[in-house]
């Protein structure tokens, strides 16, 4: 029996990790669980699964949780709040794996705090790993806690990854489908809807991720993460377009020999395969092998998605600029889905920002969470001036 905490409970992740929880109740337990402003839903989910400890983003919504719950008539539940709060639904001491599926780099405190107690992590944040990898993944190494991706495309590579050693790879290949604007002509991006943005042709996902796909710079976030999970340089990390979403991601290897996975377009299954690790166990998520019948490949298109530049770009620099790339991203997107910018001032926003950065590499998380305060004032000075 495993014991979880899920930060980010209400989200689209953390909701796909409790379906698994529901579908094996002999081997995993809900001990904790972390929301941010659905009070609704985590209240439903403290119904459901009475987690020992839940946490909720600020106290206003913490009372308001507590008031619920006592009107339900539901005791023993320890309400907290903040990001000491999530900290604390992490490092619970019965906890022996966390999901980390907070949105943003709100999830790297948490995070953080898990590898340095101890605790394995199953990671769909990608944003803590672009904003902190180098932190993060020494502190993994260091007190030699498992860091297991769960984001579909990092998940395939680490199943590839079983197929060789880690010297033996030449080169991986992480697929994306282009989202909904791939064939869009170029002249029609300047009027591109939010409602367009928000339609993935493959996933269904939180709003960030959702449209960090249309402009592909989730596939750049994805490249940094790559780097940093599988200790590669940016160069040996590509991007193909495969619009299927069938192929997850492939690892080649020095003989030439590539690997790929392949499976169902459906979030269960990377964090099945996280939460069990190394075994793998039965589910009924079954492939088609019709969805073989057509599969194809190309190259991105660099000036379609000018967000995929600014990450190699970043992930070359590393330190601060990758901290930059996701921070103004963020503050961006924000802006785009609150009408407030166009879609094609996302990379620009993120360009103009990435060019103030100063090349330095933090050493400490709250130094991160320094630089990550700064690109936002930044971005939010470009998005004044615009
Ligand atoms: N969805 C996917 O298929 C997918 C695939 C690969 C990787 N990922 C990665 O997984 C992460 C989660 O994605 P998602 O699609 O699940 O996002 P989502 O549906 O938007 O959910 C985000 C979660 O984070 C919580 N949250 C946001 N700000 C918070 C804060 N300040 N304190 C505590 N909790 C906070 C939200 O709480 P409330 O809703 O209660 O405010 C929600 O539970 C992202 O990093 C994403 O890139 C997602």
């Amino acid at each position: 029996m495993k014991h979880l905490a899920i930060l980010g409970s209400t989200g689209s992740i953390g909701q796909s990790t409790l379906r698994i929880v529901e579908s094996y109740p002999g081997s995993f337990r809900v001990v904790s669980l972390a929301a941010g402003r659905n009070v609704e839903t985590a209240f439903e989910q403290c119904q459901r699964w009475h987690p020992r400890v839940i946490s909720v983003a600020d106290e206003p919504l913490a009372d308001e949780l507590r008031a619920r719950l006592k009107a339900a008539g539901i005791s023993g539940m320890e309400v907290v709040h903040g990001p000491a709060g999530t900290v604390h639904v992490a490092t619970l001491t019965e906890i022996d794996f966390v999901v980390s599926a907070i949105v943003g780099v709100a999830g790297l405190e948490a995070t953080y705090a898990a590898v340095v107690a101890g605790k394995t992590v199953g990671l769909a944040n990608k944003e803590c790993l672009v904003a902190a990898g180098e932190i993060l993944i020494a502190e993994a190494r260091r007190r030699n806690v498992r860091l297991l991706p769960i984001d579909s495309e990092h998940n395939a590579i680490h199943q590839c990854m079983r197929g060789g050693a880690p010297q033996e790879v030449r080169s991986i290949w992480l697929t994306a489908s282009g989202g909904p604007f791939r064939t869009m002509p170029l002249e029609q991006f300047a009027s591109i809807s939010i409602e367009q943005a928000l339609k993935h042709p493959t996933w269904v996902m939180g709003q960030r991720i959702t449209i960090d796909s249309a402009t592909m710079l989730n596939k750049g976030l994805e490249i940094i993460e790559a780097c940093r999970l599988f200790d590669l340089p940016p160069s040996a990390v590509k991007v193909t377009i495969h619009p299927q979403s069938t192929i997850h991601s492939l690892v080649e290897f020095v003989d030439g020999s590539i690997l790929a996975q392949l499976s169902v377009t459906d979030m269960r299954l990377p964090i099945l395969y996280a939460l069990t690790y190394p075994e793998r166990i039965v589910s009924d998520l079954t492939f088609d092998m019709a969805a073989l019948a057509q599969l194809d490949f190309s190259p991105p298109d660099f000036k379609r998605f000018p967000c995929l530049r600014l990450a190699y770009e970043a992930a070359e620099l590393g330190g601060e600029h990758c901290i930059a790339l996701n921070a103004s991203d963020e503050i961006a997107v924000e802006a785009f889905l609150t009408g407030r910018i166009p879609f094609v001032s996302i990379p620009r926003t993120i360009e103009a920002v990435l060019q103030q950065t100063p090349h330095r590499h933090p050493e400490t998380i709250a130094e991160v969470l320094e630089a990550d305060a700064r690109a936002r004032a930044t971005a939010r000075n470009v998005l004044a001036l615009r």
